[in-house]
């Protein structure tokens, strides 16, 4: 059987022929698309992408944090990722005296750099197909412990829905450095209103140091530590891009599901993302309309409403990419074909029957599961009760569960707003009430709220009654407390849903066992495909070149943004628009040293560029590469009209969106008045 599963394998990752640019392709294999690689411009060998013996390129690119990626630009373990990546860092690190999300920061020598609490940073030391090893009966666990022998931290993830494994080996680095973040003026310009949009004049980027011990391993925050030397940092390189150009990217992308069915699809385009759209809708705006009218909510609910905000606007993205491309129409078809081929082969004729049952058995209940999270689950005080019945459930005696409580309670409050949340509760158990499939409303809250008067009413006797949104309160005040007593109401929903908790509907067990065997059966099946595993925030590969597209019938979008784009977007008025006063007189002064370039004959500085690769949520902070390997640019977005490519890639459409490298360069030189940290770094 695995000698099967490795020549299908195997002659997928042999056939070239990818849609243009689609694909996430996996380091240690990238020999198979060197040669396509090569044809569209790239100059180097597979060995310098990857290799185990020797330094490459995969040496200094970093797992940032537990979800974004990052780059090595000096020998002594300087840094770059996105600002919004190290939005929560640097947020942690400011106060009100030194805010340096407002102002920016810039260390002024190593001693000024800002250690970060709970930051880590991921480096892979090597990584191995373990099929073999594993399909021979040993265990995963026992692979990762032996792995994890000389303080290594390993794990073992599953490629094309288990059908291969590999074994990850990292260098966890846990003494990371604040040393550079420009003002959100520029690190977050333009906000949510731009956020997943092109044109775009965001330089966001900030800037970190890795420290490790003596020896160079890592170690906990010590004094004593020194700047980490990666064994491999980037060259950058100031010569820019064009349109056309090779770019690689080389990060961690999260989570794609290429090669779900039409069912899974549908589940995406027709329910789940509208539900969740809908519901999200009218949270923000309940609380866009208490930031316009209070300028102090504003900056409290500022963090909040832009994550709200950029899954809600990905969404919309998605259902019309999905629909637009007829994704469910065209897997349907695709489908009828391998019906057709797996008839007569009994170990997989029954494979789609099979994940349609499993989807049609498990569905209703992940539903459930996202429509609780996304409705009652955005009760800000609801889910705080719920957090906090959890520890009550932990702690042994009142005291020690009021300590606890308490403690936590300044930073609850610090940010919240319960006039906000008062509004975002009647709505939310409105839906909530209205979209949950009849009967399964647990009776008991339905009870409570109907004999309350109905949903509002409920809600007021909530809020003009919590102890939770207050300084201080006792563990008799809490066991009390309305809001917990619904919290409590609504537990068995909740240990219910936790039978369902996935990553995605096809990633329940129930469903997911299926898809070993029908990832085995395309393999087999359709040789012209070229393969590549469903993103996992693995180290992977994207390769394509900078292109602008069709935006609408007759607008061509072209593919570099410049600082001319910034300056007409200045609004003083506009907090998300108010450009830095410096930057201005810098524009009207063309006063941009060795950083200014002629675009369209005007004197001026590249800021954003679009391209072709194929990146998921992960790949910010990415480097961008050109054909020498050489960093380019900073991977931060896609437009909101792409992100369909995590289940469907359309090269017609899909650009993954980066800061020129020459716009860090001049921000930190210009802006941060930082010019010893391009020292350090190797600029070509
Ligand atoms: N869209 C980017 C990605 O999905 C996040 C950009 C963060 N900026 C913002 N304005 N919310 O993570
Ligand atoms: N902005 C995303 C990130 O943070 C990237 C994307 O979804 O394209 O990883």
């Amino acid at each position: 059987m695995i000698k099967k599963v490795l020549l299908a394998l195997s002659l997928a990752l042999a056939a070239v022929s990818a849609h243009a640019d689609e694909g996430m392709w996996l380091p240690s294999l990238i020999g198979s698309r060197i040669k396509d690689m090569r044809s569209k411009g790239f100059r180097l060998t597979a060995e310098d992408i990857y290799s185990v013996n020797k330094a490459s390129m995969k040496d200094a690119v970093v797992l940032f944090g537990g979800g974004c990626t990052g780059e090595f630009v000096s020998a002594e373990g300087l840094l770059l990722t996105n600002h919004h990546c190290g939005y929560g860092s640097i947020q942690q690190l400011s106060s009100v005296e030194r805010d340096y999300l407002s102002d920016g920061f810039w260390a002024s020598s190593r001693e000024d750099e800002l250690p970060v609490p709970g930051l880590s940073v991921s480096i892979l030391v090597r990584m191995e197909d373990v099929t073999e090893r594993v399909a021979a009966g040993e265990k995963p666990a026992d692979i990762v412990a032996a792995a994890e022998k000389d303080g290594h931290k390993a794990d073992v993830q599953q490629m094309y829905y288990g059908n291969q494994q590999f074994l990850f080996v990292y260098d966890v680095f846990r003494d990371v450095r604040l040393v550079g973040a420009p003002p959100s003026s520029i690190g977050k310009f333009g906000g949510d209103t731009d956020n997943w949009v092109w044109p775009r004049h965001t330089g966001d980027f900030s800037v970190f140091r890795v420290y490790a011990g003596a020896d160079n391993r890592p170690a906990g925050y010590s004094n004593d530590n020194r700047p980490y030397r990666p064994k491999r940092h980037f060259t950058v390189s100031t010569r820019g891009v064009e349109e056309g150009d090779f770019t690689m990217i080389y990060g961690f992308p999260g989570s794609t599901q290429e090669y779900v069915t039409s069912d899974a699809v549908e589940y995406v385009a027709e329910v789940s993302d509208p539900m969740k759209i809908a519901l999200r809708t009218q949270r923000l705006d309940i609380i866009a309309a208490a930031q316009a009218e209070d300028a102090a909510v504003r900056i409290q609910y500022a963090s909040k409403h832009a994550s709200i905000a950029n899954a809600w606007k990905k969404w919309q993205g998605e259902v019309l990419g999905l629909r637009r491309l007829g994704t469910v129409g065209k897997k349907r078809a695709y489908e009828r074909r391998f019906a057709a081929w797996a008839a007569s082969r009994p170990e997989y004729a029954h494979l789609l029957d099979s994940i349609h049952a499993a989807y049609e058995a498990v569905r209703p209940e992940y539903y459930i599961a996202e429509l609780y999270s996304e409705s009652v689950g955005a009760i800000e005080v609801f889910s705080r009760a719920q957090s906090l019945a959890d520890i009550r459930s932990r702690v042994a005696g009142d005291a020690q569960f009021a300590d606890a409580a308490l403690g936590t309670q300044p930073s609850f409050l610090k940010d919240y707003n319960a006039g906000i949340d008062r509004a975002v509760a009647s709505r939310m158990i409105a839906e909530f009430m209205q979209r949950m499939p009849a009967g399964e409303v647990p009776a008991e809250f339905a009870a409570a709220v109907s004999e309350r008067g109905g949903v509002d009413a409920y809600v007021g006797y909530l809020f003009d009654n919590t102890v939770l949104t207050r300084e201080t309160f006792t563990a008799a005040e809490f066991d009390a407390d309305p809001v917990v007593r619904m919290a409590a109401m609504l537990a068995p929903l909740r240990t219910r849903m936790a039978a369902v908790r996935a990553r995605n509907l096809s990633d329940i067990p129930e469903v997911r066992r299926w898809y070993t065997p029908y990832m085995r059966a395309l393999m087999e099946w359709d040789t012209g495909r070229a393969f590549f595993p469903d993103a996992n925030l693995t180290l992977r590969v994207a390769y394509g070149s900078v292109a602008g597209y069709e935006y609408a019938d007759g607008e061509y979008h072209r593919p570099v943004s410049t600082l001319e784009g910034v300056i007409e977007k200045d609004n003083p008025d506009i907090y998300d628009y108010d450009v830095p006063q410096c930057l201005r007189d810098m524009h009207a002064a063309q006063d941009y040293g060795r950083w200014g370039c002629d675009v369209d004959g005007r004197r001026t500085v590249p800021v954003c560029f679009i391209a072709t690769n194929h990146t998921s949520g992960g790949n910010s902070g990415s480097p961008v590469l050109n054909g020498r390997g050489e960093l380019v640019g900073i991977n931060f977005d896609r437009t909101w009209r792409s992100t369909m490519s995590d289940m469907e890639f359309d090269p017609a459409i899909c650009r993954n969106i980066a800061v020129d490298i020459r716009y860090v360069l001049f921000v930190i030189d210009r802006i941060g008045g930082a010019s010893y940290l391009l020292e350090e770094m190797d600029i070509r």
